[in-house]
């Protein structure tokens, strides 16, 4: 049965939209533990435009699932990384202008540079996950370097405004997941899923956890954080 693996970053989108101090990502994060969550996920940016470092300091000394850590490969998160040993760190790349993660990373062009920073996360006893588009070339080298586990991108698929496009994108999805599992990397699953998109992934059963935020956040909006992830995770539970 997969797990849920809920992204508290919106929260901190809304109290940095005043620069406040609420509402607070840790008071999230517990309610979606409580909630049933089987992690908590943040992307600390390069801009600090939603978490801030204390949320991952304080997340770190109250998480009783797991603390997993979206970044970009540069030296300052490595080296955040290293100090705060999150219980898994998920490599993403990072544009100043995006709205959000755009794409996932492109290992044939990062090979080398990604390949020694999961050396070096790995090192100090930090599995490091990936996040990548489905191609086949992407997993053989996540493979090659010797990622813990690979986080397939699913937005694509879930952004599609054509049948056409979500069918093409989700076999694309489906090979990903079938070739990672046969190369025996762990596999998560996210960006974009929402409460029906989630249905689309019923027995596609190699995904280990959906990476899930945006969606829950805004339901949490209008229902109460633990009735919002409660309401995911009944779904991915179904699965
Ligand atoms: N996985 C990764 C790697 C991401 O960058 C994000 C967005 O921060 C998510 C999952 C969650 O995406 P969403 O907020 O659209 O559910």
């Amino acid at each position: 049965m997969a797990g849920l693996a809920v992204n508290v970053d919106h929260v901190s989108t809304l109290r940095e939209a005043r620069k406040i101090s609420y509402p607070d990502p840790v008071a999230a994060a517990v309610l979606a533990e409580l909630a049933g969550a089987d992690g908590i996920v943040v992307h600390l940016r390069e801009d600090r435009r939603h978490i801030q470092d204390r949320d991952v300091r304080i997340l770190r000394k109250i998480v009783q699932t797991k603390l997993i850590l979206e970044m970009a490969a540069t030296p300052e998160m490595v080296g955040i990384a290293l100090d705060i040993k999150p219980d898994l760190v998920t490599l993403v790349p990072e544009k100043r202008e995006e709205l959000t993660t755009e794409g996932g990373l492109d290992l044939i062009v990062h090979k080398n540079s990604i390949a020694e920073t999961i050396g070096t996360l790995q090192n100090s006893g930090i599995p490091v996950s990936i996040f990548i588009d489905s191609a086949p070339e992407q997993i053989k080298v996540a493979h090659q370097i010797n990622a813990t586990m690979v986080e397939i991108h699913t937005g694509a698929f879930c952004d599609a405004t054509t049948i056409k496009k979500r069918e093409q994108t989700f076999t694309d999805i489906v090979n990903g997941v079938k070739l990672a599992h046969k190369l025996k990397l762990g596999i998560n699953a996210g960006h974009g899923i929402c409460y029906k998109t989630i249905k689309a992934f019923k027995g596609l059963d190699e995904i280990d956890e959906f990476s899930i935020g945006h969606s829950i956040v805004s339901r949490a909006v209008l229902v109460g954080m633990k009735a919002a992830v409660k309401e995911m995770l009944a779904l991915v539970k179904e699965l």
